[in-house]
């Protein structure tokens, strides 16, 4: 896709990559694009580059509007790969191009390239770089969410950029929320956003709040917020804004989602009753089965709901593989203000349900105990007390959600 202009003599120049569907690990159903903006001023100034595999779209796209060699500024605002492996073959066009970047950004630039001959300033929060009739501002956002990740506002423009902040992975031809609301949905663009935190920035809430503070006590005018990946923010900046600081401040929906694997159908077959008395009581519930659906989607899900009961069989006394990894994968994520509870069924041995809590307890979540176990297969009487454990579950996510209300 060629570039597109998104404020006068201001160009998204990056690329649309469809076909990604693993991204680290993490799936991304809808590909992703990585978002790169030039500044033709009197000093033209590229904001960071693009993943290796797209460098020459890119270039491409830089040369459709000016000759490369006449990039005076390279502003990176974050040294992942996917932002900056294609800054070797851009360099080789503009040698003379000053690279500015946070301390932290430097060190981690030198562990990838060899930068012995590029020039190299260091920026830090509230430096400022004139180019011409703009005037660039830096503003560091340490683990948000790599040590060296800041932000670089265009004042005379209102303009953010934002890097991976604000980002969506969603491949689209129209590169602005509006363009993308009508193509699709507003409810699909929420869901990217939230998919996006929950599986990059949910352990960075408290500095999420903060860092939103200190640019609004800057009185830093923002009309439009560019990310690094995904749509660009032009219609309403604001949602974007607020959709972070609720879920940095603990917002779900009232909901419980199931999050199970299962060996012979039996901690399978637990989830029915228990989904049924859950919605008996009147909380809306969703299943995810993990071996039929992304470790990133689950995690997705789990953000969503105030409540989540993790079921596993036992194997080998403890957790069935596939839990086990989710659990390790969430901890991580360092997840707040959520309940949680753990049901399966167990043959001669438990220890699923016990291990499920251990994690449980060391992610500081809510706990909703005991657990719920079945002896091989359900029966009716099982089911039966499925169905209670899922209403009572379904009782206590009612009362914690009340508290965020
Ligand atoms: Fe999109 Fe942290 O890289």
């Amino acid at each position: 896709m060629k570039a597109v202009e998104i404020k006068p003599d201001i160009y998204w120049v990056g690329a649309i990559d469809w076909a990604i569907r693993d991204f680290h690990g993490y799936v991304t159903p809808n590909g992703t694009s990585y978002n790169n903006y030039l500044i033709l001023d009197d000093q033209i100034t590229l904001l960071d580059t693009v993943k290796y595999d797209f460098a020459d779209v890119t270039i491409d796209n830089i040369k459709g509007l000016v000759d490369p060699a006449r990039i005076k500024n390279i502003i990176i605002n974050h040294i992942e790969n996917d932002h900056v492996t294609s800054i070797e073959k851009i360099m080789a066009l503009t040698p003379h191009a000053t690279i500015y970047i946070t301390e932290k950004g430097r060190k981690g630039l030198d562990r990838f390239f060899d930068i012995s001959k590029w020039d190299i300033k260091i920026v830090k929060s509230g430096d400022s770089l004139n180019i011409g009739k703009r005037n660039l501002l830096f503003l560091e956002t340490p683990m948000l969410h790599w040590p060296d990740s800041m932000m670089t506002y265009v004042k005379e423009d209102k303009l953010l950029i934002s890097q991976d902040g604000f980002g969506q992975h969603l491949a689209s031809a129209g590169r602005f929320d509006d363009e993308f609301i009508s193509s699709s949905s507003e409810s699909a663009l929420e869901d990217a956003v939230k998919d996006y935190y929950a599986n990059i920035l949910m352990p960075f809430g408290t500095l999420i709040k903060s860092k939103i503070a200190e640019i609004q006590k800057l009185g830093l005018e923002i009309d439009m917020i560019a990310p690094d990946h995904g749509i660009i923010w032009r219609q309403d900046p604001g949602k974007i804004i607020n959709m972070y600081l609720d879920m940095a401040n603990g917002k779900a929906d009232l909901r419980v989602v199931i999050i199970y694997d299962t060996i012979w159908h039996s901690t399978e077959q637990m989830t029915l009753p228990l989904l049924q008395g859950i919605k008996d009581e009147g909380v809306d519930v969703k299943v995810i089965k993990l071996r039929a659906s992304p470790i990133s989607d689950a995690v997705k899900e789990f953000w969503k709901a105030r409540g989540c009961l993790i079921g596993s069989p036992t194997l080998n006394n403890s957790l069935f593989p596939t839990v086990a990894e989710f659990l390790t994968y969430l901890k991580g994520l360092r997840p707040k203000n959520r309940m949680i509870g753990a049901f399966g069924s167990y043959g001669w041995a438990g220890g699923a349900v016990r291990d499920a809590y251990e994690e449980f307890r060391k992610m500081g979540l809510e706990l909703s105990e005991p657990g719920m176990q079945v002896l091989y297969r359900p029966a009716p009487e099982d089911n039966q007390r499925c169905y209670e454990f899922g209403a009572d579950f379904a009782k206590k996510v009612k009362e914690y959600h009340a508290r965020f209300e």
